[in-house]
């Protein structure tokens, strides 16, 4: 009997049809047997080019199909959570793109769905299961850079396409919401904690709205995290991790490869342009591969799923933060709305 977890998608999105499907498809407890689009043909046209059984022409449709036990939501920001919701009321569990909300008061309704209809739910966060980022975390817990005393993140891409999710304001667009959450998200990974105020600074794009620069200090009570992302600059991505003693240096810290090994450099400091950092190599592996099967066994095993919607929550919090604190001018400290 096929034990795999049966999988719907809500709508052909470029990152569902290019990366997270075929990498979801190559796993071995998940198993894609349903895509809906608001566009039928286009639907059908993705289904078969992913080998997908059951093509639904509306998300109602998806949510009504019983061979249908997770739905994975990549719709555009703003519909995350009311689909999240209409799913898991469907009573399927949801794996939902981030950011999984765009306010606190957002994933706190969730929340309460998730406690409501006794389903799972989760922000779609694959860094956090990329073991790349687990052995930077042993790394640190274990002493072996000092105590963490900052952490350092760049994220960039260029894209000023007006007809893009990210360039407008009313889906959620803009960087922070795109990638500025994944620096925060890690900083919060390695502290093991949340920051206890945020300073931020955004900058507008005069035609859009959204913001296309976007930087940030996460004070935490053990060191600080600052880091710049872009939609609108050189595609770059990079994160220090600095300790009293050492520092370790991701290569590709967010999107990494899936059928080529990654670097992490942890260098004691002695040649200040890293001659004698350790190169430290992890296999190749698809973090969305990895994303959806640790997802799916939690389910089929009746465990919690990896990250709990309140890692989702504090998220939320430290982005609804630097937003304010943008506005403001002034330091802010975290919120519960
Ligand atoms: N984790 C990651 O690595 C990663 C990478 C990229 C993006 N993402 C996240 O994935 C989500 C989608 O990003 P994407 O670049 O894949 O977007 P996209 O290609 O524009 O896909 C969005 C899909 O949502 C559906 N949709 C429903 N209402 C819509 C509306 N009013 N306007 C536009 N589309 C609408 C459409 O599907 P149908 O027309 O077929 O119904 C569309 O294909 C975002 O939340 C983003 O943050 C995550």
């Amino acid at each position: 009997m096929d034990r795999r977890l049966r999988w719907g998608v809500l709508g052909a999105a470029r990152i569902a049809v290019q990366k997270v499907v075929p990498a979801m498809q190559r796993g071995r407890f998940s198993r894609v047997v349903a895509l809906a689009s608001r566009d039928r043909a286009r639907g059908e046209e993705a289904a078969r080019a992913l080998g997908i059984e059951r093509v639904h022409g509306s998300y109602e449709e998806l949510l009504a199909d019983p061979e249908v036990d997770a739905v994975y939501n990549p719709l555009p920001n703003h519909l995350h959570v009311p689909w999240s919701i209409r799913a898991l009321e469907a009573g399927k569990h949801v794996l939902c793109e981030k950011p999984v909300g765009l306010s606190p008061a957002e994933v706190e309704e969730l929340l309460r769905a998730r406690d409501r209809t006794g389903r799972q739910v989760q922000e779609a966060f694959m860094v956090r299961a990329h073991p790349q980022w687990l052995g930077v975390r042993e790394r640190v817990r274990a002493g072996r850079i000092g105590p963490l005393r900052a952490v350092a993140g760049f994220f960039s891409y260029f894209n000023e396409d007006p007809g893009n999710v990210r360039n407008v304001p009313q889906y959620g667009g803009g960087g922070l919401y795109d990638i500025g959450c994944y620096p925060i998200t890690i900083a919060r990974y390695l502290f093991e904690a949340e920051p206890v105020r945020v300073a931020g600074v955004l900058d507008l794009d005069p035609r859009f709205g959204t913001d296309r620069l976007a930087s940030g200090v996460l004070e935490f009570s053990a060191g600080h995290a600052v880091f710049t992302c872009s939609t609108q600059a050189v595609p770059y991505q990079r994160v220090q991790v600095l300790g009293t003693r050492g520092r370790i240096e991701v290569e590709i810290p967010f999107n990494a490869p899936p059928d080529r090994p990654c670097h992490v450099f942890v260098d004691d400091g002695s040649d200040l342009a890293g001659a004698n950092a350790e190169v430290v190599t992890f296999e190749a592996c698809d973090q969305y591969t990895l994303q959806g099967d640790l997802f799916s066994q939690a389910i089929l095993e009746g465990r919690p799923v990896p990250l709990p919607i309140e890692d989702a929550l504090a998220q939320s919090r430290v982005i609804a933060a630097v937003f304010r604190s943008a506005e403001s001018g002034r330091w802010e400290a975290l919120r519960r709305d």
